[in-house]
């Protein structure tokens, strides 16, 4: 009888911690992950660099980067409200400025899959998706990859090209940044669209 229970309670406790399923979402799935997800992409990046450009019009790099460190997550937190309830979205890289934009193990995933491609093929696929599986809740995400232009080396590019006054706010506002040293052309992140809904 002891026994019996204890069975129950290992197989209970097996499946409370199963580790949660990540598949290729169905092709009918996949359509409409990618006008949903490269919608929010979209919406996000569009009002990134309309604050970005208008900044550093207005006042060159130092102030864009006041501007971006001010904005960038209230920005990304506000389109995610506008997109609606089901929808997350946020920014991530395998080499972070911000510690809140430090990917989790599926946006981990994601990154490896376009750092992979590229070195395969030499060039950047347009998105990838994901299923997850947590027990019964399932959700998708979507990633669009970014890459890095001119304009974004004023920020990410080699440290000794950087103006000291951006230097000065990088060093005293993000201690812990890695996210420099990049190149023109580079795989720089991705955007991650968490979609909770059924399809
Ligand atoms: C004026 C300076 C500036 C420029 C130009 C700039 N960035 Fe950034 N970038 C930042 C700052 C500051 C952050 C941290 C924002 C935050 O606190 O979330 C950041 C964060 C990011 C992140 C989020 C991941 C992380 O490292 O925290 C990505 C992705 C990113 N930038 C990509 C780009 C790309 C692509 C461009 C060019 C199109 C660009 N940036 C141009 C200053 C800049």
């Amino acid at each position: 009888m002891k026994r019996g229970y204890l069975l129950i309670l290992v197989f209970a406790l097996i499946s409370c911690t199963s580790s949660p399923k990540v598949s290729q979402p169905s092709s009918d799935e996949r359509a409409t992950l990618d006008s949903l997800g490269s919608y929010a992409a979209k919406q996000l990046v569009s009002n990134l660099q309309q604050a970005l450009l208008k900044a550093v019009s207005d006042g060159g790099p130092a102030n864009g980067i006041a501007v971006c460190r001010d904005t960038a997550q209230a920005l990304t937190r506000s389109i995610s409200a506008q997109l609606g309830d089901n929808i997350l979205i946020k920014r991530t890289s395998s080499r972070i400025r911000n510690p809140k934009n430090r990917p989790d193990e599926y946006e981990e995933a994601a990154l490896k899959y376009f750092r992979d491609v590229l070195t395969q093929s030499d060039s950047l696929p347009p998105n990838y998706a994901q299923k997850i599986q947590h027990g019964s809740t399932v959700y998708y995400r979507y990633y669009k990859p970014m890459q890095v232009a001119g304009l974004c080396l004023n920020c990410h590019g080699d440290p000794k090209s950087i103006s000291p006054e951006v230097q000065t706010v990088l060093n005293e506002k993000y201690p812990h940044d890695a996210a420099t040293g990049y190149q023109e052309d580079d795989f720089r992140g991705v955007i991650s669209v968490t979609i909770n809904r059924e399809f």
